[in-house]
């Protein structure tokens, strides 16, 4: 399906029309760059205000660029594999050591429409315990040696919708987010039951309103 000479993608074929395709898929482009970027998300007790429950800690961050995104980064297969490049990435973001595995792997995404149309975007998800996230959020402020430089800082996803529609997600939603993380973040979500369809798409409606 590869055409190896310019590394561009035949229209054929079904799963590539749509972007998506497997991690072996994508390993066998000749001439394309590869991102990973990784998830990271808890359960929690946690309630705001006492009364709203925070049900699951997701964890973004803020980009040099002033553009949401997740952690991780640019990868050379030749190099490194996707996971170990992965891990690097992690550890100068988050001065956090987490070993990435293949198991941790959740989509892969060619999108032909991006200027860098030859990246590959390689998405992984893992959840934690919350002790574990709290412990990769302080180093993440303290010694990641990207902190204050790619990376301003780690945030977390507001999962809830405030009376009145706008706050929590909706909100979130509407600010502006790097390649395809905003859509790696709905799929997320959804996929991994933190929110429900529904919720997500009550959210998008009104973070749609919002950017009006
Ligand atoms: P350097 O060390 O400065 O090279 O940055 P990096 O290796 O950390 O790379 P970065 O995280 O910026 O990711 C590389 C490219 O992947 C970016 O230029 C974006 O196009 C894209 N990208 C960045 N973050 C995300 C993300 O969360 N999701 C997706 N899908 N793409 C991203
Ligand atoms: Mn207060
Ligand atoms: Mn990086
Ligand atoms: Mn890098
Ligand atoms: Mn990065
Ligand atoms: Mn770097």
């Amino acid at each position: 399906l590869l055409d190896r000479h310019n590394t561009q993608y035949s229209t054929k074929g079904g799963s590539m029309a749509s972007g998506q395709l497997s991690r072996e898929e994508a390993l066998a482009c000749v001439g394309c760059r590869h991102a990973c970027h990784i998830l990271l998300y808890a359960d929690t007790e946690a309630q705001l205000f006492e009364e709203i429950p925070i049900r699951h800690i997701v964890l973004m961050q803020m980009r040099f660029d002033g553009l949401l995104g997740f952690p991780g980064g640019l990868v050379d297969p030749s190099e490194e594999s996707l996971e170990e490049g992965l891990s690097r990435e992690l550890w100068e973001e988050l001065g956090f050591s987490l070993s990435v595995t293949v198991e941790d792997h959740v989509s892969s995404c060619h999108n032909p429409s991006s200027s860098s149309s030859h990246l590959i975007t390689h998405f992984y998800s893992r959840r934690m315990e919350e002790k574990e996230i709290r412990e990769v959020e302080k180093a993440a402020a303290s010694t990641a040696t990207d902190h204050g430089h790619e990376v301003m800082g780690m945030v977390r996803v507001p999962l809830y919708t405030l009376k009145g529609g706008g706050g929590g997600l909706p909100s979130f939603l509407s600010h502006s987010f790097i390649g395809n993380s905003r859509s790696q973040l709905e799929d997320a979500l959804v996929r991994f039951g933190l929110v429900t369809p529904e919720e997500l798409q009550t959210a998008l409606t009104h973070a749609e309103q919002m950017r009006k």
